[in-house]
């Protein structure tokens, strides 16, 4: 019995900060504070750029990736896709420059609503035949397309999420900080594990980001992705698909896309990247 005792006392160390009752304020605050200090000389927006903020090696590898991005192709077709689906009558000020405000929490509802979320709910509405047009949720294609192009409208616009003082709200925040600090899957480990206290430092051939700035550039443009096989299309990633791959590569078993626990994580992560401009879609590897 005793044993046991100390085994929940040690498991519960480890989940410390998860289970703090830390108000998100203070969460923030020591996020933040945390990848300030781990990365002495990198300034916070340049946590918008994942690995290429913190090395400076890597940096030039992704300014020679932007002197001809590779997304532009697909932004023109999220463009003509926006118009097509009437996509700006659903959100305010027409859809334009709105992502900075995503997820948001809707009191009414008491749920929290990613951007993509909202953007398929509005093809509903306006009575696009998804199956037609293969849209579905998950890693990319034309929802990611369309995610993206109203992320680019809201480059330069500082990450605004806002965790409202009400337990709705608050017991989703949790459920995604729990996601993030707690270990999974067979190889035992957290997100915190990777993006906190080994970020900066390589994963096999993978030097490994902060999760400071990771939501900014989302969906992310993926060079060597080949998702769909379309070229347009193709390198398009949201931010639960990335979640999903990062799950897998603990082998434990991803969450459906738009599933409670993504939607909470993207809550958690994303208000502790509040202050950080927009620049999606971010270009990688
Ligand atoms: C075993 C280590 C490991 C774990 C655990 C892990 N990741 Fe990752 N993650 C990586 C590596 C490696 C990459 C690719 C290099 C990079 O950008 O960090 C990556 C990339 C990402 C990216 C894209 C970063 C960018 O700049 O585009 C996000 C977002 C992300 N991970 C989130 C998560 C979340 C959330 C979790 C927990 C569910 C998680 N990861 C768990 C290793 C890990």
């Amino acid at each position: 019995m005793k044993k046991l005792v100390i085994t929940a006392a040690v498991a519960l160390m480890g989940l410390a900060p998860a289970l703090s009752s830390a108000t998100p304020q203070q969460d923030l605050k020591e996020f933040r504070e945390y990848y300030l200090k781990r990365f002495p000389g990198v300034k916070l927006q340049e946590f918008a750029d994942g690995i290429y903020g913190i090395d400076k090696g890597r940096r030039e590898e992704f300014e020679a990736m932007m002197e001809f991005p590779p997304y532009e192709p697909g932004l023109d077709l999220g463009k003509q896709l926006f118009a097509k689906y009437n996509v700006g009558k659903c959100f305010k000020n027409g859809g334009i420059g709105i992502r900075q405000n995503y997820p948001w929490f809707d009191a009414k509802s008491g749920t929290v609503h990613t951007l993509e979320g909202d953007i398929m709910a509005c093809l509903k509405k306006n009575g696009v035949d998804l199956n037609a047009e293969k849209i579905k949720f998950g890693a990319g294609g034309k929802l990611a397309v369309l995610s993206a192009y109203m992320g680019y409208t809201s480059r330069g616009k500082k990450l605004n999420v806002v965790i409202p003082n009400d337990p709705r709200a608050l017991a989703i925040y949790n459920r995604g900080k729990h996601h993030f600090y707690a270990k999974r899957g067979q190889l035992n480990m957290a997100c915190a594990d990777c993006h906190m206290y080994h970020s900066g430092q390589m994963a096999r051939a993978n030097l490994i980001s902060p999760a400071l700035g990771h939501p900014t550039h989302f969906p992310a443009y993926r060079k060597n992705n080949e998702l769909t096989g379309d070229p347009v299309m193709g390198g398009f990633v949201t931010l639960e698909a990335r979640y999903a791959s990062c799950n897998k590569q603990v082998r434990a078993k991803p969450f459906k896309p738009q599933s409670d626990e993504y939607i909470a994580l993207e809550y958690f992560e994303t208000y502790m990247s509040n202050g950080i401009k927009v620049n999606a879609p971010g270009v990688r590897e």
